[in-house]
């Protein structure tokens, strides 16, 4: 099927089987490869980019179902070259040990500082309890999300 979207900012017009899901349209036809592929079933969260705006599993997203909507991966959260503030709380707490899981992390965590702007380490705990890291960083995400969350005044709608 033809179908358009929108992914970072930019659109994109697409000829592709619709069953096809997002994470691959994303990574194979868009080369869009930081958002990774884990379980393939939902559960683990390395896919994870906004859809809207919101936080969705791109391994079980259809891409029928994201046509003429707008997506966001971990390639559009900052501005141009500039790193989103969660990008860089990432490398001042050292956060990635393998690294494969912390896109979906990232976006995940961008999601909850847009809809909750100064949320407390419960907040944080609950929001990231989908995204799993097999090396286990849990705690420096935490710490990193939480350091984003008392440095910024107000939600400025960076998802
Ligand atoms: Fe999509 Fe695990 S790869 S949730």
């Amino acid at each position: 099927m033809a179908l358009g979207l929108t992914v970072n900012g930019e659109h994109r017009s697409l000829d592709i089987e619709e069953d096809t899901p997002l994470l691959w349209v994303l990574r194979d036809e868009l080369g869009l490869k930081g958002t990774k592929f884990g379980c393939g079933v939902g559960l683990c969260g390395a896919c994870t980019v906004h859809l809207d705006g919101q936080p969705v599993r791109s391994c079980s997203t259809p891409v029928s179902l994201v046509a003429g909507r707008k997506v966001t991966t971990i390639e559009g959260l900052g501005g141009g070259d500039d790193l989103h503030n969660l990008q860089q709380a990432w490398i001042d707490h050292g956060v990635p040990q393998c690294g494969y899981c912390q896109s979906g992390q990232i976006m995940s965590a961008a999601h909850l500082l847009a809809t909750i702007p100064s949320p407390n380490r419960n907040d944080i705990v609950a929001a990231m309890t989908g995204n799993l890291c097999r090396c286990g960083t849990y705690n420096r995400i935490i710490d990193a999300v939480e350091s984003v969350a008392q440095s910024r005044p107000t939600a400025d709608g960076d998802a």
